[in-house]
């Protein structure tokens, strides 16, 4: 996908900048051509961009017609990060941060008077199978950020900023909450008689098949196609959610990140 030429920045490539590196490469949404790494310390997937045409880490006057720049930083040392940039940057490119917690009025007061637009995805971006909250009070921002994320996840648009917090607490820390729930399931098989091995074979296979249900369907019906009245599913399910138990535990879970989240973004 062309972007008439202007490049995308990507500042920071980390677990997360590297995993929308990989999305960008496997889909074409940044031809490498027209993007710009900036690494302090060589990355894989950079090489593998600069083998293709990106530039990595090149002097800052390459950045003098970015259309838009990509902040992957971690939300600690951001501002140091941006500072040296600032005055390298058009005025017209739009900001994207996929910084969680921080919020657009400190990000558009330290690159004012560039628009700014907030992304939360996962790192699944990288097989183009993530999902991405976006919230921007500019719907062009918003615009540039569905360029650059709708070919790598599904895209979720929020009303309100508020809600990016919510929206990690649920999206971005999830795939956690479901790796840890597969260790409990694999430990339960242990437990019962599997050897090792197989007890997370079998987990990991669960998951993985209630992954791949068709979305289309609800939850409630996925549900109902494995639990027949009266069978082994429903006991289990009636065990894993007595008295709302795991109800609660997720709630309490999504409130801890959200709180978490709200902590870190005092800015
Ligand atoms: N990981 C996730 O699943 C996830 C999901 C949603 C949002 N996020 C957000 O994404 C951001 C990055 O998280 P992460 O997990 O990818 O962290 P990370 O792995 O620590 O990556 C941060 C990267 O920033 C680089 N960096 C440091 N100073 C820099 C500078 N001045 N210029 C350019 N790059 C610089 C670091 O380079 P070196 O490696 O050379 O030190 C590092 O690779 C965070 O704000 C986080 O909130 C992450």
């Amino acid at each position: 996908m062309s972007g008439n030429g202007r490049p995308v920045v990507l500042v920071g490539c980390g677990r997360l900048g590297s995993a929308i590196v990989e999305g960008w490469l496997k889909t074409g949404a940044v031809d490498p051509a027209e993007l710009i790494i900036l690494t302090p310390s060589e990355k894989p997937v950079a090489e593998r961009a600069r083998a293709l045409g990106a530039r990595v880490n090149p002097p800052l006057e390459a950045l003098a017609d970015a259309r838009a720049v990509v902040l992957s930083v971690k939300p600690a040392y951001w501002r140091g990060a941006v500072e040296p940039l600032v005055s390298a940057l058009p005025e017209d490119a739009t900001i994207v941060s996929v910084m969680a917690g921080v919020r657009t009025a400190a990000i558009g007061a330290a690159l004012s008077p560039r628009p700014v637009v907030r992304v939360m995805p996962t790192t699944a971006v990288a097989s183009a199978a993530g999902i991405a909250a976006v919230w921007s009070a500019d719907d062009a921002a918003r615009a540039v950020a569905h360029t650059l994320f709708a070919p790598l996840a599904e895209v979720v648009d929020l009303d309100e900023e508020r809600h990016m917090d919510v929206a990690t607490a649920v999206a971005g820390s999830g795939p956690a909450y479901v790796h840890a729930f597969t260790r409990a399931l694999a430990a339960a098989g242990e437990e019962a008689g599997l050897d090792p091995d197989s007890a997370l074979k079998l987990a990991r296979g669960a998951v993985r098949s209630a992954a791949s249900a068709d979305p289309s369907e609800t939850l409630d019906a996925l549900i109902a196609r494995v639990a027949s009245p009266g069978g082994t599913t429903e006991a289990g399910l009636k065990a894993l959610n007595q008295n709302d138990e795991l109800d609660e535990a997720v709630e309490a879970a999504v409130i801890a990140a959200l709180l978490r989240a709200r902590e870190l973004s005092k800015d």
